[in-house]
Parts: C-alpha cells; structure tokens; sequence
C-alpha cells in the first residue's frame, strides 16, 4: 500500500477535504477525559498527512507514525516540531511510551490479516503507559462491508480536476478497492490505479485482539465518525 498510497498522498487532503478532523477529536478529547490536570502524551499510528495531530496537540503532547515517507512530508508541514517516525504498525518500537494510542480512521484495515492485527495491537499496547488508553478506529465488519457497489469523488478546481472511481469487491475476508484516479493539471492528464486492500475483521476478533494484550476493552458501536471505536485501557498505576 506505501507505494501506491504515495502516488496519490500529494492529493490525499484534497480527496478528504470534506472530512471534519477537528470535529472528530473534539469527540475523542471528551472521551478521553480530562487528564486530571496533566499535560498527557499520544501516539497517532498510521497518522498519514497529521490532520488528527493538527487538533490533538492542541490537548496532548503528540508524536506520529506512518509507513508512508510522502505522507509525513505533509504531516511535518502541518504540524512543526512534532516528531514523526516511518514505521510498521505491526512492528515498531519507539523505546517510549505514551497515555494514549491512536489509529484513526480505519488504518486498522490495512493489516489485512488476524495475525497481523494481533501483531499491530501488541506493538501499540506496548507503547502505552499504566493506565494508558489504546483509541482504534476500525474498518467494516464483513457483515457491513457492500461488495459490488460503485463510489465516486470529485475534485473541481480552476487548475485541478480528480475523478476517483471505484467499485467495491470482495476476496475470501479481504475487502478491495481499486481506485482509478483521472487527476488534470495545466501540465497534462493521467490516469493512475492504486489497489487498496484491507481486512474485514468482526467486532469479538476485535476485541479479543485488545484483550489479548491485557487491556479492557469497551467498544462504541458509533465513535467519532459512524464507524465504531475500540477502546482499550491498560492496568496498572501511573507515577504521580
Ligand atoms: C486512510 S489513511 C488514514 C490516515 C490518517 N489517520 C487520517 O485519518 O487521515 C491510512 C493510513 O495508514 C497508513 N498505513 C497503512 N499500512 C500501514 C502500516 N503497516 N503501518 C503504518 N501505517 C500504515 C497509510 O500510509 C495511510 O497513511
């Protein structure tokens, strides 16, 4: 995904322009809580262009990972003197913790296989402080999922027009989406396809994948956006 995701992240706000960021994280700011005074520290995994971050170091000190070098080009732009790290959501290892964990907006999917989300969450869990709070955003259930159905978007700029068109399918438990992107500049037109695979994993695998790493889970079937949110709080006693 790294490759073709990189193609198209010079567009990717554009594309997602529409998209309330700052809405969502006020949303995950009053779940959180407050920090009982404290400054708390947050890990965004998989944070693509930063646009989660740009709200959140508002109420945290935030850091931010992604496998996606171009992405992070533009989450550094968008937020200054954060620090960014190019990494695997299935295995890294910062050699810190943070009070909060995120993966926002379905990356979860991107896995795409149960071995991998348990790989994932454990490297997550292992970022998180006693106390501290895994936030993920999933992907549908393979319930939820619609193969065969068509979707577009639509860029109209005085200097740039996108057409990105998909349809939907599925394979075995992987969901597809082959984006055909028609992108018009001064300079030309291309067509560029980029192949998005991601897993369709159901709520108890989710579940079992963040109590697997001894946290507790609580699960709200809407979240910050209509797509559910997993939370999982670690034990243990923060040093105060
Ligand atoms: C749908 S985008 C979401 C980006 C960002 N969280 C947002 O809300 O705009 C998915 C992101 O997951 C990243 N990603 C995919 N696989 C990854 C992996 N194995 N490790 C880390 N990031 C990954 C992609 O590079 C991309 O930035």
């Amino acid at each position: 995904m790294a490759e073709t995701y990189s193609k198209m992240a010079q567009y990717y706000d554009k594309i997602y322009a529409e998209k309330d960021y700052a809405a969502e994280v006020e949303r995950l700011v009053a779940i959180l809580g407050d920090g009982r005074g404290r400054r708390r520290s947050l890990l965004d995994v998989a944070c693509g262009t930063g646009r989660h971050l740009e709200s959140l170091r508002d109420s945290f000190d935030v850091e931010g990972l992604d496998i996606c070098a171009e992405a992070l080009d533009d989450a550094r732009k968008r937020n200054p003197g954060v620090v960014f790290h190019v990494a695997d959501m299935t295995n890294f290892d910062l050699g810190r913790t943070f009070d909060v964990v995120t993966c926002l907006f379905s990356s979860i999917g991107y896995v795409k296989t149960l071995d991998r989300l348990r790989a994932a969450v454990r490297s997550m869990a292992a970022h998180l402080n006693p106390e501290g709070v895994l936030v993920v955003e999933p992907w549908f259930t393979p319930g939820e999922w619609r193969p065969n159905t068509v979707h577009a978007v639509y860029i109209d700029e005085p200097e740039l027009k996108i057409a990105r068109v998909n349809t939907s399918l599925v394979e075995g438990r992987l969901s597809i989406l082959e984006m055909h992107y028609l992108v018009g500049t001064p300079e030309g037109t291309e067509h560029l396809v980029e192949r998005h695979e991601l897993g369709l994993f159901e709520v108890d695998e989710m579940i079992s994948a963040v109590e697997g790493e001894g946290l507790v889970v609580t699960y709200d079937r809407e979240g910050l956006s209509g797509r559910g949110l997993y939370l999982g709080r670690k034990a243990g006693r923060r040093g105060r």
